[in-house]
């Protein structure tokens, strides 16, 4: 998952993770918190396939981006990606009983199609604070 990361995600949040203030939230550490909310698992799934709008607060900060959709990436790709991005930068050291992700279950998120609007919808479900 790091190279797949490395190519399709690090422009915006940055090869540690830590992403840009105010522009483009964390990844490192946050990943990990995403996962670990009730509803959490499918959502980035959904995140990663169908990208999101909206406002968000991270760790602080305001953000009111879009994250563009990466449905060209394969199952496999988004699953290895995840993987990745909820364990690396110490996120294994947070997660709650974590079972990585599978291609299955990529596949079975992608045959509901979502908006990115959609996807904003479905984090106002997560409960985060
Ligand atoms: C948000 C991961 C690619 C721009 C996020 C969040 C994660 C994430 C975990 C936080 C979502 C939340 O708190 O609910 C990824 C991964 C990528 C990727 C794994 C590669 C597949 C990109 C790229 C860009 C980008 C390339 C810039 C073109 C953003 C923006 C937000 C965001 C702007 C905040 C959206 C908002 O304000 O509603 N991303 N991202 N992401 N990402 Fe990405």
């Amino acid at each position: 998952g790091q190279a797949a990361y490395e190519a399709n995600c690090a422009s915006c949040h940055q090869v540690n993770g830590a992403g840009i203030p105010g522009a483009f939230p964390p990844v490192a550490g946050h990943a990990a918190s995403l996962y670990n909310a009730e509803g959490g698992r499918a959502y980035l799934i959904n995140l990663l396939l169908y990208g999101l709008q909206g406002e968000i607060q991270v760790e602080g900060q305001t953000y009111n981006g879009v994250m563009p959709p990466w449905q060209q990436l394969s199952d496999d790709d988004i699953a290895n990606i995840l993987n990745y991005v909820v364990t690396a930068w110490d996120g294994n050291q947070q997660l709650q009983g974590f079972t990585p992700f599978a291609t299955a279950e990529v596949a079975e998120q992608r045959a509901t199609a979502r908006s990115s609007n959609d996807v904003y919808a479905l984090r106002q479900q997560l409960g985060l604070s």
